[in-house]
Formats: structure tokens, C-alpha cells, sequence
């Protein structure tokens, strides 16, 4: 098993104020809930259940497992989403700004309860009697960071449509795949956004991805954002504005099932192509306002701020959903964080007074490689708690957030979570969880985390093993998307109906997680998944190739940066055009996320006997480290030698 170097022996305990203030104040509240959750474990989920949620008709079992490990949730309950989010804040915060906006250029918009609420309700009156969409009908959603992206979403869920949001720097290629696979009846977008100072384009990928395929899409609904050109298709697309303001502002709620597919979310795993990750409605809205509550201690006053993008699970479950069943402020940025310089995210929680802030190790390490000291240049006194997702952090930036950010006052929530868990799973609670930077600590109560050896045992304390999930949650995947097979096969054919993660992870001596990596092949780039294969089939397109291995190397910024080794199908003369053309084909593939930053040109790939590539080695060659393994067995061991000592381009 993987061989754990990091030790991280310092404790920073929360600051009393923060505890003051919070929902779970100790570690005998933290273990008492656990406690009950071990005891009681339908109780207590139900309990919080009939306390959370409005229900429009109670459920009549918690949980069923007869089918496991397609568990169902709160069964035959009645409920939807809008409801919980929107109708039943009005009365009491109508007027409380719902979402806070700011586009890059700096305009700002603030939308208040009622307001979000009577523009929902004349989306889902558009989406339902001009486009016809049913109960059930996939729509995708393709935006800019604007706060019509979470409206199309909310729409969607009023009518009991179910969204696919396809994140914004994805190519048109990507897009075509994921509306074919979802079987898409529409697409919501818009002309484009702000990026960098610049306006970008969304449409006209939108109309490639139309022309290539995608037979099911009948309309296309258009929003103004950067006004620049696009083309529209007659009777094929609309502009958003000139339908939406005529439409009524009010819509009844379909009645949706707590079992019913709340959304789908494409996802990268490490065979085969993206997954589309089935949620649904009952329990993925229970767990995100809980986690809202106990780890981001969510209360009236609060101005919380994502930096996620909706396009990921992040902005789905912490942007949208999670906080406006809370009756919070969510504040949306559309931009990048270092536009017009690396103190835009501070001068904009200044301004704002964002209290709760949420973002991605490999922003913190940008920001704090740019500009170390610029958090200091603004009034970062109303930060409470400050959150990160998406990848372990290394120590070094933790410190500098919990002590340049946080001003050594907030409590640093490390929330492990995944795609398909819906929610927090493993994070530390902001009042009561003493903190060890790079932990994210322990599972949430309710949650029950183990490490096993590849051959079913635990490990021990501090051994390294795969990372499971032991009991089902009512935020967990339902199934992929049409492939149940896939379902079974990823994420429960390892033990006994438990679910694996695909994490590797070790358990200290207090019982403290420490995520080491993905075990399978899946890099994660910025904190974002993508799978080594689909990254082999976009670069096998480019015709010069003949074979390619893509592995992750550990990176300052990035986490992981993705690194290529090509067997060319003919000899390379111009080595550095080659590199930009491969990044131009994986840019039109998927998108510029997934561009190698490295390519080692190479006659062959380490391979087995049996023709397997020995992607270890290949990863340890990257990584410029010493490789352990045995060779010998290789069918062409002189490679390993070749490949050690070319220099990537
Ligand atoms: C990684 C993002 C360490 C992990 C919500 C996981 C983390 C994958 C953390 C899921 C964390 C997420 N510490 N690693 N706090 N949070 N990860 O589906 O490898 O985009 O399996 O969901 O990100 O990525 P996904």
C-alpha cells in the first residue's frame, strides 16, 4: 500500500467565539451525535428528517436497502426542492438578498428571496408551457457564473425536470457527449461571460455541439450576459430575456418524490468515459442544508461565499441548493480570482462582509504565491470560517489561510467530499474539532468512514488503504446515469455493499483522516477529476499518434499537472509545435483543463508481457523519483532507462 510520508504534529483549537456561535459547541456534542448515529441509525436520520424538511407527505420508512446497494431514502415522502429553498423563506425573508452577485466587471445584483422566487416560477411557466418539458425531461444547463445559471437550475427542479449542468469551460465536444448521454430535450446558456478582463463565448460552442449530433435537443434558451454576436436558429433558439419577463410569477411545485432524480452531474472516473452521477431529491437536500448548518454553522446574518463553479458538485450543493435551504445570502463571483489583480476575492470579502468563505486548495496557493501579503491590505475581520474542497492541503497553505486570511481567528473547515456523496462527508466542525492542517479530520456524525487493505481487513493506525464509506447515507449516488452495472461495479463490488471512495487514506492515532490521493486513475487538477483515459482517447485523436499513457505528476499550484508520454507515429521534428498541437486537439476534446503540461516524446511505453502499461512506473518517472518496483518482468525493460532521461517538452 502507498507509503505515507506527510506528518503534520501541529493542533490549532477554535477560537471561542467561533464555538460561541455554534451548532455542534464540543467533542462530547460531536461524540454524542456519533453515538446516537451508531445506536440508532434509521432514528437518528430520522429525526433530523422529519425536523429539516417540509414535507408535502410524510415518508413511510427511512430507509430501504431490499435492492442495496441501490438504497432508497425517505420512502414514498413527498416533497420538492423550490419549496424547501424558496416558498418557505417568503414569508419570513422575502426581502433578505438571496444571491449576492458580482460579475467581473464589477457589476453587481442583488436578488432577493422573493425576487429569485418569481423568477424561478416564470422559468419553470416558460420551460413548461413554451418548451414543453415534462417531469422527468433532462435539460443542460451551460452558463457563466450569473445567477440565471442558478435559476435554470431551480426552474428545472420546480417542474421536476432534471438538470444536467455542464460546466462552462468544457468544450463543445465534451458538451455534445454529456447532452447525448442525458438525452437532453434542451439546453439552457448564454451568449457568454467575463474572464480575465475578456469577454468569452458560450453559444457558438453550444451551436457546434448541435450541428455534430445531439438529435434529441429541440430548443435552446439564450441568456444575455456579454452582448457580444451569436447566431440564432430560428425556431430552434430564444432569447431569454424576451420570454421570461411576460410569463406568470407563479407555478405550482410538481410534486416530486423524495426517490426521484433530483439532478445529474458528469463526473470522471478512471475507465470508460464520464459517469453521469444520479442524485436524489429528498435525501441530497436533507444532507445539504445539515452540513450547512454543522459545518459551515449557517445563521442569519451570514454573508457566505463558494468560489466553486455550478458546474462542479461544489456550486450544485454549496452555492445553490445548501444555502438556500438555509434562507442564506450566497454570493456568486463570475470571474477569475486574480482579475484585475490577486486581491480581487479580498477586496470583494471586504466589501461585502462575507462572513463564511469557501474555495479550492489550488487557489489558495495561487493567491499566496502572487500576492502573500495582499490579504492584509483589506478588512478581512468579518471571516468566521473558511473552507476548502477539492484536494488535500498541503500544511504550508493552510497556515497561510488560517493565519493571512483568518487572521488566526476562523476555523478552518477541510471538507472531504466527492461528486457522489452529495455533501460533506469527512470535515472538522467549526466550533468544536480541534484542527491539524492537512486532516479533514473526522466523518460527520451519521457518516461512517473505515480504511481497508486491498484484502478486506483494516488497517491499522496510520496504515494507508483504500478509504470506504461503511453505512449509505441519504445523500449518496443513486446509480450512473442509464449504466447501473457501472454503478455496482465502482463503487460497491469491492466488500460487501460498502462503498469505496477511490481514495487512498490513513487513520491516526486520534482517529483523524488523512486523504493521500486517488488510488484509481484519476488525476485531480485543480482540484478537478478528470480520468487518465479520457484524457489518452482525446490526445489519441491527434493523427501524428500512434500511443499515448497519461499520468499525474505532483505539482506546486495545480496539486497534480498532467503529464503525457506519446509514442509519435512518425519522428518529430519540431517538438514543441507537436506539444501545442497535442494541447489544441485536448482543448477541442474537452477542454483546456485537461491540456498536458508535460510530453516526453517516446519510441514505447513500459508495458507487461501481457501488453498492460505499467502506468507506476510511468508515474514515478514524472514524479522524478527512484522506481522500487521490480522491472524485470517488463517486456522491455531498456525503456524505463530511455524514459528517466528525456527531458519533457
Ligand atoms: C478529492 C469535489 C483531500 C478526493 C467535492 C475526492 C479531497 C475527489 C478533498 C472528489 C479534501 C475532495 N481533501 N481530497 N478535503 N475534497 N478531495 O467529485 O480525491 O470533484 O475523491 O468532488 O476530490 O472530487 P469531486
Amino acid at each position: 500500500m502507498i507509503e505515507s510520508v506527510l506528518r503534520e504534529e501541529r493542533i490549532f483549537y477554535p477560537n471561542p467565539e467561533i464555538t460561541a456561535k455554534s451548532n455542534i459547541k464540543s467533542m462530547e456534542e460531536y461524540e454524542k451525535l456519533v453515538a446516537w448515529a451508531e445506536k440508532d441509525f434509521e432514528g437518528f436520520w430520522d429525526y433530523f428528517a422529519k425536523e429539516k424538511i417540509n414535507w408535502l407527505k410524510p415518508y413511510e420508512k427511512v430507509l430501504d436497502d431490499s435492492e442495496a446497494p441501490h438504497y432508497k431514502w425517505f420512502i414514498n415522502g413527498k416533497l420538492n426542492i423550490t419549496e424547501q429553498c424558496l416558498d418557505r423563506h417568503l414569508e419570513k425573508r422575502g426581502e433578505k438578498t438571496a444571491i449576492l452577485f458580482e460579475g467581473e466587471p464589477g457589476d453587481i445584483r442583488k436578488i432577493t428571496y422573493k425576487e429569485l422566487y418569481g423568477e424561478v416560477n416564470r422559468v419553470a411557466n416558460l420551460l413548461k408551457h413554451k418548451f414543453g418539458i415534462k417531469k422527468g425531461d433532462r435539460i443542460v444547463i451551460y452558463m457563466p457564473m450569473i445567477p440565471e445559471a442558478a435559476i435554470a437550475m431551480l426552474a428545472c427542479a420546480r417542474i421536476g425536470a432534471i438538470h444536467s449542468v455542464v460546466f462552462g469551460g468544457f468544450s463543445a465536444e465534451a458538451l455534445k457527449d454529456r447532452i447525448e448521454d442525458a438525452g437532453a430535450k434542451m439546453v439552457i446558456t448564454a451568449d457568454g461571460g467575463y474572464r480575465r478582463g475578456k469577454p468569452y463565448m458560450l453559444k457558438p460552442l453550444v451551436d457546434k455541439a448541435l450541428a455534430n449530433g445531439c438529435k434529441t435537443i429541440e430548443s435552446v434558451l439564450v441568456v444575455k450576459r456579454n452582448n457580444e454576436s451569436i447566431n440564432m436558429a430560428k425556431g430552434r433558439d430564444y432569447f431569454y430575456h424576451e420570454l421570461v419577463p411576460n410569463m406568470p410569477d407563479i407555478c405550482e411545485a410538481e410534486i416530486m418524490d423524495s426517490e426521484d432524480i433530483a439532478f445529474i452531474l458528469y463526473t470522471s472516473g478512471s475507465t470508460g468515459k464520464p459517469k453521469g452521477v444520479q442524485h436524489a431529491i429528498g435525501g441530497f437536500i436533507l444532507w445539504a442544508q445539515m452540513t450547512m448548518e454543522w459545518v459551515f454553522d449557517i445563521n442569519e446574518e451570514d454573508i457566505y461565499w463558494c468560489t466553486a463553479d455550478i458546474g462542479w458538485i461544489t456550486g450544485h450543493t454549496y452555492i445553490v441548493y445548501g444555502p438556500l435551504a438555509c434562507g442564506a445570502t450566497t454570493v456568486m463571483y463570475e470571474g477569475v480570482p486574480t482579475y484585475p489583480d490577486a486581491g480581487r476575492w479580498w477586496q470583494m470579502a471586504e466589501k461585502h462582509r462575507v462572513t463564511k468563505f469557501y474555495t479550492a486548495p489550488t487557489a489558495i496557493r495561487i493567491l499566496k504565491k502572487l500576492a502573500p501579503d495582499e490579504p492584509k491590505k483589506y478588512d478581512l475581520s468579518s471571516f468566521e470560517i473558511l473552507g476548502t474542497v477539492g484536494e488535500p492541503i498541503n500544511p504550508d497553505a493552510w497556515i497561510w489561510y488560517y493565519e493571512t486570511v483568518g487572521g488566526g481567528r476562523c476555523s478552518i473547515v477541510d471538507t472531504w467530499w466527492q461528486t457522489e456523496t452529495g455533501g460533506h462527508m469527512i470535515s472538522p466542525l467549526p466550533g468544536a474539532t480541534p484542527m491539524k492542517p492537512g486532516s479533514a479530520t473526522k466523518p460527520l456524525p451519521g457518516i461512517f468512514a473505515e480504511v481497508f487493505l486491498e484484502d478486506g481487513t483494516k488497517a491499522k493506525v496510520n496504515e494507508g488503504g483504500f478509504l470506504c464509506i461503511t453505512k449509505p447515507w441519504p445523500s449518496m449516488i443513486r446509480n450512473i446515469w442509464r449504466d447501473p452495472e457501472r454503478y455496482k461495479k465502482t463503487y460497491f463490488s469491492f466488500k460487501d455493499n460498502i462503498y469505496l471512495t477511490g481514495d487512498d487514506a490513513r487513520i491516526d492515532e486520534d482517529g483523524y483522516i488523512w486523504i493521500m490521493g486517488r488510488a484509481d486513475d484519476v488525476i485531480n487538477v485543480s482540484g478537478h477529476r478528470l480520468g487518465t483515459m479520457e484524457i489518452e482517447s482525446a490526445i489519441a485523436k491527434y493523427e501524428k499518434i500512434a500511443e499515448v499513457a497519461v499520468v499525474g505528476k505532483p505539482d506546486e499550484i495545480k496539486g497534480e499537472a498532467i503529464f503525457a508520454f506519446i509514442v509519435p507515429k512518425e519522428k518529430i521534428t519540431d517538438p514543441e509545435k507537436f506539444k501545442k498541437e497535442t494541447q489544441e486537439v485536448v482543448t477541442k476534446e474537452i477542454g483546456p483543463i485537461a491540456k498536458p503540461d508535460y510530453i516526453v516524446i517516446t519510441e514505447g511505453l513500459p508495458k507487461t508481457r501481457s501488453g498492460k502499461i505499467m502506468r507506476r512506473i510511468l508515474k514515478a518517472i514524472a514524479a522524478g523519483k527512484e522506481i522500487t518496483q521490480d522491472i524485470s518482468t517488463l517486456e522491455n525493460p531498456e525503456i524505463v532507462k530511455k524514459l528517466q532521461s528525456s527531458k519533457p517538452i
